[in-house]
């Protein structure tokens, strides 16, 4: 193939490819950036239909990435192409791997990332009336019900596809225009049918705070540990992005989960989410609601009321 090609796979049509230039993306600004990855805020040409130009998100490595990053970056890319589209996870539009560094195209949303969302609306919740003003600065808990029923949703399609997310927390969840909610960030996912349940994972840039106790204890990764993953999302959904486990050292957090210690309930949060949340964090992974479970329940409570 041209080195120089994006290939971008018929959208939901066939598993075919379309190739457009690289030359045909045009950088407009930096959307984020960790020690290894960055992603980009880009006009392409063509990746749509006819000339029309769209914006998109590219993902990239940074320049002193090493082949093991590089190596994740592909895995991300393997894993994001056998997931067939859906409203709640991020969609992939092309990738250009021919040539260094690779790109990852995928949809630009343009609220960013839920976590930095959820942290600017601190002390704005439940002004429901400055939406008077046509401004949308206020979140209500209905909005905050949504967002966990969109997480819910992306994740019940990302485990019937027999994928582990394995790095679901608020950061990783992207918003829309319109609020919709989408699970991105593969970078640690992986195909069930690929893996031994119980592989292991290298130390280092793990979501500690995030992990469900067999994780951090035993290495294992499941559906039902992103499922404790979830219950901690919604523990920063309630709290405005807070950092979960406060004021305790990982080792301290560790320890106390398996002595039998959750989070306890944070202010103004409902009864019955907070119960979810003690469901998802149960010692049995057997004992935890599925992700279409929860995306029920929380169907019925954002009905209860209407
Ligand atoms: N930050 C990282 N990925 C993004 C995306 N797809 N859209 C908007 N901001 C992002």
């Amino acid at each position: 193939a041209d080195q120089n090609q994006v290939v971008v796979p018929y959208s939901n049509v066939s598993m075919g490819h379309q190739a457009i230039p690289r030359d045909q993306l045009r950088s407009v600004r930096e959307l984020g950036h960790g020690a290894f990855g960055r992603v980009f805020l880009a006009e392409a040409r063509g990746i749509t239909e006819g000339l029309k130009v769209t914006l998109v998100a590219v993902k990239t490595l940074q320049d002193g990435a090493s082949k093991s990053d590089k190596a994740d970056l592909m895995k991300e890319l393997d894993l994001m192409k056998k997931l067939p589209d859906n409203a709640n996870v991020v969609r992939l539009l092309g990738f250009s791997v021919e040539k260094d560094p690779p790109y990852i195209i995928v949809e630009y949303l343009s609220r960013g990332d839920l976590k930095t969302l959820l942290h600017k609306h601190i002390g704005k919740v439940g002004r429901v009336y400055s939406n008077l003003h046509g401004g949308s600065t206020s979140l209500t808990a209905k909005d905050l019900m949504k967002f966990a029923k969109d997480v819910a949703d992306g994740m019940a399609f990302i485990s019937s596809q027999q994928c582990i997310h394995r790095d679901l927390a608020a950061r990783n969840v992207l918003v829309a225009e319109d609020m919709t909610c989408k699970v991105s960030d593969f970078g640690l996912a992986r195909d069930v049918m690929n893996i031994r349940v119980y592989e292991h994972r290298s130390q280092g840039r793990l979501p500690l705070r995030w992990m469900a106790i067999e994780s951090l204890i035993h290495d294992v990764y499941t559906a039902e540990s992103d499922v404790w993953s979830y219950g901690v999302l919604l523990w920063e959904i309630v709290t405005l992005g807070a950092r979960p486990y406060p004021a305790m050292t990982t080792e301290m957090m560790v320890e106390k989960l398996q002595s039998g210690y959750r989070m306890p309930k944070p202010k103004n949060c409902q009864l019955e989410l907070y119960d979810m949340m003690l469901a998802c964090w149960q010692e049995d992974p057997g004992d935890r609601p599925s992700f279409a479970m929860i995306s029920d329940e929380l169907n019925k409570r954002m009905n209860v009321g209407k």
